[in-house]
């Protein structure tokens, strides 16, 4: 599907510049991109940096875009949705946390289409993932449409929104997850005697590879990980101490915990 003819964030923070340079990477031309934010600070940067569009005003970016992200934090969604028409006007693609399409739609009233997205911060570098969602009468086109805008800062998977608190406690917490288990095998590597420099770039490019490996051959990383135990081996012993000090049950709170959160969060809001 191509890409919208027009792209509008409202709000200019780091997710919203991660979009639009994806979308410029992707093709899209600086004047067919706008960007609104208060902070005349923002405005300037994108603009020289980007050479996009900027505004103060969200109703501009509205009337100006095919599409438009909301990238505000949740605590100023009211605010922004207050300056944004309420006729059908943009199909909008929300990535506001916790925000349900509910909600959304009770502040932008009935008219306007609107997609929920859960993305993640290597977005930032055009490796994310994110799950969207939307009511079941959106057309198909636009679906397709907030996908392909997504998929200009990495991958995409579409969920029902019941599960985006799962998508949250998963790949939106998970990043962290994974620096925290980068940041143990660096210094289980250093007790071991590696220099941490050392320690470190073993450590990222085996995640890296490993995560590459499984993307790239189709396998399950179960298969994968038979394929280099062998009986009596190295990896079996290491494998067999993470199973007793409990990463798989630990995996399994941490992502329960995350989803748990989310969801209150989500109720508060
Ligand atoms: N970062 C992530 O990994 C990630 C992942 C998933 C979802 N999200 C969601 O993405 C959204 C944006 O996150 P972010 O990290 O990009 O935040 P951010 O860097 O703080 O960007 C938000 C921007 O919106 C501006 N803003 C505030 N009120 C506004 C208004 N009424 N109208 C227009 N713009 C307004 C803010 O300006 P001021 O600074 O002047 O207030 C700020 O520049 C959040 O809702 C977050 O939950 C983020």
């Amino acid at each position: 599907m191509a890409l919208p003819k027009s792209v509008g964030t409202v709000g200019g923070g780091n997710m919203a510049e991660a979009i639009l340079r994806g979308l410029l990477r992707a093709g899209m031309k600086p004047d067919q991109l706008i960007a609104s934010d208060p902070d005349a600070s923002r405005r300037e940067h994108l603009a020289r940096e980007l050479e996009v569009r900027v505004t103060e005003s969200n109703a501009e970016v509205a009337r100006s875009s095919e599409l438009v992200v909301l990238a505000v934090k949740p605590t100023h969604v009211e605010a922004a949705a207050a300056d944004l028409p309420r006729d059908a006007g943009p199909l909008y693609v929300s990535i506001v946390a916790g925000l349900r399409i509910s909600t959304l739609r009770r502040l932008l009233g009935s008219q306007p289409r609107i997609v929920r997205v859960m993305p993640n911060t290597p977005a930032l570098i055009g490796s994310g993932i994110s799950a969207l969602a939307s009511d079941a009468n959106l057309a198909i086109e636009d679906g397709e449409r907030a996908t392909a805008v997504l998929e200009a800062v990495g991958r995409v998977v579409r969920v029902p929104e019941s599960l985006m608190d799962a998508v949250t406690g998963l790949s939106g917490s998970g990043p962290a997850y994974v620096y925290l288990f980068i940041e143990a095998l660096t210094e289980a590597g250093v007790r071991e005697g590696l220099s941490t420099d050392v320690a470190g770039e073993l450590a990222v490019e085996t995640v890296l590879g490993a995560a590459r490996l499984v993307r790239e051959s189709g396998e399950q990383p179960a298969l994968l990980r038979e394929r280099v135990t062998s009986p009596g081996g190295t990896t079996v012993a290491g494998l067999s101490a993470l199973e007793q000090g409990g990463l798989r049950a630990a995996v399994f709170e941490a992502v329960r915990a995350a989803t748990a959160r989310s969801r209150e969060l989500g109720g508060e809001s």
